[in-house]
């Protein structure tokens, strides 16, 4: 019988990939950005993986892929999971997208993550403009550029390649648009199985993930709260905090939980598979435990569905190029702009 800090995995619903593979319905995200330590991340692993977590969304920019494979071991070797029982992704920088680089970063989140393989990388940002870590959000590397379906496609080759060696089980794209897929998607010998992208409540991107669904692709959502406590740099005074909205805080009272979990609820139950971050036990645990019971009505499904708000918090403005006018270019909201 699980225990009140366990949930009963068997009740956990899996999403089916292109392949008939299988992911769990909801993951764990471990960008502690500025506010948590690397210790304190993979501290919130660990425990997630005893409470019954079995999807991670790692990456080798959050700087704790380290400490993150340290914890896996451990569980390995302690009997608390298997391997085969993790699904476990990573995501290429955007400094690494140079011929060889792909595999050269692997072959570290390999190390790092102590694994001989992962279940899925993605490419994090489909451009190989860096910045900083916690860079302020008005600095501009003066290298960065537009998106170039060339460029985009050629580490999309080596990203191939990693399947091909077993390195890797699915390769996935991340903070794309339709017009920068509709580019690509045909030239891909391996398609993505699954593609990352910022949804919530209040940006629920509906083309986008329609999409990707009507390709077979399985959308992974980030922020899924609305990421209420993201440093101020990634903040704008037009943002819409997700869980003080009406329509959200009036569910939440229905169902006797705090907001955050109807963002779960809402999530899980529309298809996507959201990957909250948390390093609070309470947190965490109730936003697995939510997947498994008391689900939302159809009518407030529908409430939800009008609780867009069209509020992108990750606008990336980070990555712009010079000569870009905003970050509506990274998004392709003027048009396509490719060099
Ligand atoms: N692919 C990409 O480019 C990309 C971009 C951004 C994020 N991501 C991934 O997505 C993950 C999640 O995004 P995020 O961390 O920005 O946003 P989020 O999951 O929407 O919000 C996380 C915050 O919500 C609060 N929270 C979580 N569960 C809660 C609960 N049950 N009750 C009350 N508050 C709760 C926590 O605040 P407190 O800490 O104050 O408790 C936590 O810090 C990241 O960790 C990362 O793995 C990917």
């Amino acid at each position: 019988m699980p225990s009140n800090t366990t949930i009963d995995l068997s009740k956990i619903p899996t999403r089916t990939l292109f392949d008939g593979g299988q992911i769990p319905c909801i993951g764990m995200g471990t960008f502690g950005s500025d506010r948590f330590t690397p210790e304190q991340v993979s501290e919130a692993v660990a425990g997630a993986i005893r409470c019954g977590y079995r999807l991670f969304d790692c990456a080798a920019v959050y700087g704790n892929e380290d400490k993150i494979g340290r914890v896996f071991a451990a569980a390995m070797a302690d009997g608390t999971v298997r391997r085969e029982e993790l699904f476990v992704t990573s995501k290429v920088w955007n400094d690494m997208h140079g011929r060889g680089d792909v595999l050269i970063s692997l072959a570290q989140t390999l190390k790092d993550l102590q694994l001989e393989y992962i279940d899925a990388f993605f490419v994090h940002w489909p451009f190989p403009n860096y910045h900083a870590p916690g860079c302020d959000g008005d600095s501009r590397n003066p290298d960065s550029v537009p998106f170039s379906p060339e460029r985009f496609l050629a580490t999309w080759r080596q990203m191939e390649k990693l399947v091909d060696a077993g390195l890797v089980r699915y390769i996935g794209m991340s903070n794309m648009t339709i017009p920068k897929l509709e580019v690509v998607l045909p030239h891909c010998r391996i398609q993505p199985a699954l593609i990352e992208m910022e949804l919530h409540p209040c940006f629920q991107q509906r083309e986008l993930y329609e999409y990707c669904v009507g390709k077979g692709i399985q959308p992974v959502g980030f922020c899924p709260i609305g990421s209420p406590t993201r440093p101020d740099r990634d903040k704008t005074p037009d943002d819409v905090a997700d869980i003080e909205t009406p329509e959200v805080q009036a569910i939440a009272k229905a169902h006797n939980v705090h907001p955050a979990v109807i963002c779960l609820k809402w999530a899980v139950q529309r298809g996507q598979i959201p990957i909250p971050f948390s390093v609070h036990e309470a947190e965490y645990l109730s936003n697995l435990r939510c997947t498994t019971e008391d689900p939302l009505t159809a009518a407030e499904m529908e409430t939800l569905a009008g609780a867009e708000r069209n509020c992108r918090l990750i606008k990336g403005q980070v990555f712009l190029w010079e000569g870009a006018k905003g970050w509506e270019d990274l998004w392709d909201l003027n048009g396509i702009i490719t060099r």
